[in-house]
Order: structure tokens, then sequence, then C-alpha cells
């Protein structure tokens, strides 16, 4: 007789599309190791949603170990987590086929994460950037997941993961779990630091709007510094002010204060001081992540060791679902 509670099983992943921001650390990675205690975790350097952008070959390859080192970095810990590299498991693609064709064109339209890119991207819209939410679908159906910690802009790719597992289960039985986001009361979207009514992102091409993890510290009091903020010139939230309400959140998280206190904290003191705070208090979050992700990456062998260590339990995991797949819609394997 089973006596234990079935723990939940988790899933996420985070693209190797640059060097993490501090919207990354905050809004994922800093989450997901507080879940490896109580969930069965899996996590992923999700590389192959990353060539939906051009990349140069050797540096997505630099950025797929680095992502790798910052979640080890982060404390996400292979002995407790299924840590992974996506391309090294190759049921992904092969579920994601068969998803793509239980998912409807009209719904892959909608994805506001599409529109946005393909806004960029004039020159290079292709089927992958437009069919990406079918592989983040199968990324999580695939290990059965009941929860996937992600930032706000991600809430809508898990919806429609949810909208294809019911699909398929209502035509084929109970194949998939069906998944819920999981997204953190703080901190779920960083606001870029030059154009704060947009999210922080690693592949802004200005890099004035985003602190990357691997900042140097003069880099991060820099671009503080040059943080858009607007004219009332006060720490205090407001309605449509975006800048200063992001840098409240992002000092809060890091310094571990409440936005009241910090708001109290910085009551009669001007944006200088505050910005020059702010800066502080990243510097002191990131400064052993940092230091750790360094150490990590002139350690190849032992990366690749734990590469190979998580791409042989998260392909054992996958194969229970994908056969199941493959068994309920007659394709043979
Ligand atoms: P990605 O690589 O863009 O981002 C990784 C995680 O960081 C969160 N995030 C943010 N949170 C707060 N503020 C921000 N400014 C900010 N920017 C990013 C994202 O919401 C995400 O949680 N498609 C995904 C990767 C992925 C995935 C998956 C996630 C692939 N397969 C399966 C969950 C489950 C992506 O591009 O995330």
């Amino acid at each position: 007789m089973e006596t234990e509670i079935k723990r939940k099983r988790v899933l996420s992943g985070i693209q190797p599309s640059g060097v993490f921001t501090l919207g990354n650390y905050i809004g994922a990675v800093r989450n997901w190791n507080e879940l490896q205690d109580s969930c069965d975790c899996l996590f992923m350097v999700a590389n192959m949603h990353t060539i939906t952008v051009r990349q140069t070959p050797a540096v997505l390859r630099e950025n797929t170990y680095r992502a790798f080192a910052n979640l080890l970095a982060a404390g996400l810990d292979p002995q407790k987590s299924v840590l992974f590299v996506q391309s090294q498991v190759p049921a992904h693609t092969e579920l994601c086929w068969i998803l793509d064709c239980y998912t409807m064109f009209g719904e892959l339209s909608r994805m506001t994460q599409f529109k946005d890119k393909s806004a960029k991207n004039a020159d290079n819209i292709n089927a992958g950037l437009f069919t990406y939410p079918v592989l983040m679908a199968a990324d999580i159906l695939l290990y059965g997941a009941d929860a996937v910690p992600v930032g706000v802009d991600q809430k809508q790719h898990v919806e429609l993961a949810r909208d294809i597992a019911n699909r398929f289960n209502g035509v084929y039985g109970n194949v998939f779990t069906v998944p819920e986001p999981l997204i953190a009361k703080t901190g779920a979207k960083i606001m870029s630091l030059s154009e704060p009514q947009y999210k922080m992102s690693k592949s802004d091409p200005n890099p004035n709007s985003f602190i990357a993890v691997s900042d140097t510290p003069d880099d991060i009091l820099r671009k503080f510094k040059r943080a858009v903020t607007d004219s009332e010139a006060t720490v205090k939230r407001g309605e449509g002010r975006h800048g200063i309400n992001n840098l409240i959140e992002i000092y809060s998280i890091a310094a571990g204060t409440t936005p009241e206190e910090t708001e109290n904290r910085f009551d009669g003191k001007g944006y200088g001081e505050f910005k020059v705070a702010c800066a502080e208090a990243v510097i002191e979050m990131l400064r052993p992540f940092r230091e750790k992700t360094d150490d990590l990456m002139k350690n190849r062998d032992y990366l690749d060791g734990l590469f190979r260590q998580g791409a042989e339990t998260a392909s054992r995991i996958a194969e229970r679902v994908l056969s199941k797949v493959c068994k309920k819609t007659g394709i043979i394997r």
C-alpha cells in the first residue's frame, strides 16, 4: 500500500539565448531553489528553443554551458533535482511533432510572444518561432509536471500546454497531467531599466536596459545610475510610475525588505541615493552567484558529467509518457 503522499512534480526551463538577466534570476531561478526540497523537480537549459532566433554556434554552445553553471551556482542540486540540457533528450522534439498535430493555427497566432518576436525579427519569422509554444508544451507534458514555475511572460504558454493536454486527453483518455503555472508573488516581471514599461530581456539589443548576472560591480552601478525614473523624485510606488516601482521591487528583493519598508527607509531621500543603494544590494546578492559560475565554467569535464547524468534520468522519465502517447496515437516505434 502506498503510504506516502505523492509529491508534486515541477518542471521549468530557461533559454541560453544570452547571459541570464536579473529578471531571470529574480523571477525564475531563485524561486526554483526553494522548490527542490518539497517537490520532485526537473530543470533544463532550453537550447532547442534558442535557435528560433539566429545564433552564432560557438556562442550558443558556450551559453549552454554557462546557463547550466548558472543553475548550479544558484543552488540547484543535481542530487535533489534532475538538471539537464533539452537537446540531449530527443523525446522533446519527438513529442513536439505529435503535439503539433493537436495544436491549432489560430491558437499559436494568438501568442503574444510570437507577435512580439516576429515584430523584432521581421526578416526571420520562421516556423520554429511560430510552433515554439508546442515545444514548450512537450517539455512540460513529457514529465507529467503538475506545476510550472515561470515569470508572467510565460504564463500564456503554460496555459496553451493545458489546452493541448486537455484536448489530447479528451480524445485518448488520461494520458497527460494538466499543468498549472506557478507565478511568484514578487519579482515575476522585472522591467527594463531604460524602458520600464517593458520587461527586462536578455535579448534586448541595449545592454543598459538589463543587468546581466555576469556584469561587474562597476557595470551594475553605472546601469542603475542611468535607470529611467520620473520627475517626481520620491521613492514611493504609484500607478504608472513604472521606473520607480521596478526599482523598489528590485531593491526589496535584493535587500530582503518589504516594499513598505523600502519606502520608509528612503522617505525624503532622492533618486540618486536610492539608485546607488539598489546597485549595492544587487551587487551583494549576485556576488556569490557570479563567483561560483566562473569557477564551474573552468571545469567542463565536471559539467559534461552532469549533463550525461541529467540526460539519462530525464530520458528515463520521458520515455514513459512518450511510449504511451505513441501507443494511443498508433505510432509504431
Ligand atoms: P526565458 O529563457 O525567456 O526565461 C526564463 C525564466 O525567466 C523568467 N523571466 C522573467 N521573470 C521576471 N522578470 C523578467 N524580466 C523575466 N524575464 C524572464 C521567464 O518567465 C522564465 O520563467 N520558453 C521559456 C523557457 C522554457 C520553459 C519550458 C519554461 C522552455 N521550455 C518549459 C517552463 C517550462 C523561456 O523562453 O524562458
